[in-house]
């Protein structure tokens, strides 16, 4: 049991890579998101295909280039005309020949991999696109992926909290995930601070059958339920959710076809101190061209993430009346939402350090 004293805000870790959006979304519209408190504007450009992301403000007057159009390859400004290649460099300026030689807004490294869009904020030098963490389901045809984007009114910490607890399921999700069991079952936890990886599991040995797994797989009668979460701080999250009769276990081989798995995949997006995108998918191995299935399982963890999102905006409005250094009670079911903070503080701190040495003479 622990008693922590706590900030207002869970830092941001700048050097890091976060998903923008799912690839699906972005294409030759202009698309903006807010990203680590920077606006963003994403489009496919016309000549390959690439994912460009720009400041979206532009250098004359700030005005969002998201309000502009695509010519081309480029993005022409929405008030006078400033015109931006895939770069960010202006390449045409209204009334005048010459385009000054600072003229240009901030280009963003991005990487396209499994389906999601992953955008740098911190310095782009340090950017390894081969660091960006994998999902590999979520742009498998072994799989079947619904999914989705909820934005909540919260810290983004709040979500890493949540997401991390399981045990809440039993509670705010009762009825569509949540089981007496999963609230029952002690977790185990390990911690990998150097590679910034937190895994928390659960194994129900015998278990209820929520509605989620019932309609979706068809079994009937009691479970067992596997949930093993890995979070790849800051943005990725992974619970690898085995479901089977009661007593069916993987093949000593390691093979399980008797089971039915399911990836469910969050990307914790912080936008700004109050505002985080909640990027959700669901992937299954089974009844894969089922379409019942695929709007069941769409429409149920949709309806599960809002209960989600209602109650970290509430908690986020109790929070914001506490004075500040306000105080929490740890135990046992926080461990690895205990981990995952201090890994955010570290990767947060990192960023700050290498920012002051990248900005001292
Ligand atoms: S604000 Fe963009 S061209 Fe003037
Ligand atoms: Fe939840």
């Amino acid at each position: 049991m622990c008693v922590t004293t706590l900030a207002r805000m869970t830092a941001f870790a700048r050097n890091q890579w976060y998903v923008a959006a799912y690839g699906r979304e972005i294409g030759r519209e202009l698309l903006g998101r807010t990203i680590l408190d920077e606006p963003i504007a994403f489009y496919r450009a016309e000549s390959d295909d690439t994912v460009i992301a720009l400041a979206d403000r532009c250098v004359h007057r700030r005005y969002p280039l998201t309000a502009g159009r695509l010519d081309g390859d480029t993005v022409v400004c929405g008030y006078h005309g400033f015109t931006y290649d895939t770069g960010g460099a202006c390449v045409f300026v209204p009334g005048q020949k010459r385009v000054p030689r600072t003229a240009r807004v901030r280009s963003y490294p991005v990487v396209e991999q499994d389906s999601l869009v992953w955008v740098w904020i911190g310095d782009p030098a340090l950017a390894d696109p081969g660091a960006v963490p994998r999902a590999p389901w979520l742009a498998d045809p072994g799989w079947t992926t619904v999914g989705g984007m909820e934005p909540i009114d919260s810290d983004y910490g709040l979500l890493v909290d949540n997401l991390l607890d399981l045990s809440h399921e039993t509670y705010l999700h009762s009825g569509y995930i949540g089981t007496p069991e999963v609230a029952e079952t002690p977790i185990t936890t390990e911690v990998d601070e150097g590679a910034g990886v937190v895994r928390v599991s659960r194994h129900m040995d015998d278990a209820e059958c929520p509605p989620f797994y019932a309609r979706s797989t068809g079994i009937e009668g009691r479970i067992t339920r596997w949930q093993d979460i890995e979070y790849h701080a800051p943005c990725l999250y992974l619970l690898h959710s085995r479901i089977a009769p009661v007593g069916v276990l993987p093949e000593p081989d390691g093979s399980d076809p008797d089971a039915f798995h399911v990836e469910i995949t969050y990307a914790i997006t912080p936008s700004t101190d109050r505002h985080v995108y909640d990027f959700w998918a669901v992937s299954r191995d089974f009844a894969q061209d089922d379409e019942e299935v695929s709007t069941f399982l769409h429409d149920l963890n949709r309806t599960v993430v809002l209960q989600d999102v209602g109650a970290l905006n509430l908690l986020q409005q109790a929070l914001d009346t506490e004075r500040e250094g306000y105080q929490e009670l740890s135990i046992n079911i926080d461990t690895g939402g205990l981990a995952a903070r201090r890994i955010l503080a570290r990767l947060a701190a990192e960023g700050e350090r290498a920012a002051a040495v990248a900005a001292s003479p």
